[in-house]
């Protein structure tokens, strides 16, 4: 675990149950009583697998990180933030997604098939909603959001936007999120997207 005045880096490997559970004692123990208001799963790894190269290691490596890693690292780090409404400043969980898992957007559109990483993350949306729901009660807001097609080691050099462009529009998003966009799938820019 690393310290500076304001950062903590508390690494963890989120297919990884024990590295989880250090990571989140890491961070409790650094917040003390104060309790963690904004969890962002970011993690992700894609695959260009198509119906004739994918094998079945990548498609259960590929649904570990991007669909079990969230899941076991929200479970991990939630506690109940109590009922007095939505937003990222109390308590949130935000599940970085892409449009390219959406089942709406994917009709009739000649992409990339990508098989493991497309079928995750429609797999890791339906985590966010039903996150959202079971979680509403505990004070916890849970959102999908689209980070855009981003200059990243995944989104390549050929991609538009820079990681700060990117990184601007999400925060923008993220300080105006409440209960009505609570379980709902965003683009960096807060457009509604389908699911
Ligand atoms: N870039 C885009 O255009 C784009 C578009 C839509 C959605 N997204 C989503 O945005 C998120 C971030 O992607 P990115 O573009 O930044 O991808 P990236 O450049 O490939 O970086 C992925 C990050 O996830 C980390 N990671 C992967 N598996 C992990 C694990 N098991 N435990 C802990 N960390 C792990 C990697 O850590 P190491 O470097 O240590 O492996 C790396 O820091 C992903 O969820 C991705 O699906 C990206």
């Amino acid at each position: 675990m690393e310290v500076s005045s304001t950062v903590l880096f508390a690494p963890a490997d989120t297919v990884n149950v024990p590295s989880i559970r250090g990571a989140v004692r890491a961070v409790g123990s650094h917040l003390k009583n104060q309790g963690l208001n904004l969890l962002i799963n970011n993690a992700g790894i894609s695959s260009h697998a198509t119906l004739r190269s994918l094998d079945s290691q990548e498609m259960l490596s590929v649904f570990a990180t991007n669909v079990v890693g969230p899941l076991q690292v929200t479970k991990k780090a939630v506690k109940d933030a109590g009922k007095e409404g939505l937003s990222c400043s109390r308590a949130a969980v935000i599940n970085v997604s892409t449009k390219l898992g959406s089942i709406g957007l994917c009709l009739g559109v000649p992409e990339a098939p990508m098989y493991p990483y497309r079928a995750s993350k429609a797999a890791q949306n339906m985590v966010t909603r039903c996150m959202a729901a079971e979680l509403r009660d505990k004070g916890i807001l849970c959102t999908a959001i689209h980070p855009g097609w981003v200059k990243t080691d995944m989104g390549t050099e050929k991609a538009p936007l820079t990681v700060e462009h990117s990184v601007r529009g999400i925060l923008t998003v993220l300080a105006s999120l409440s209960q009505d966009t609570s379980g709902a799938f965003l683009d960096w820019e807060g457009n509604s997207l389908p699911w």
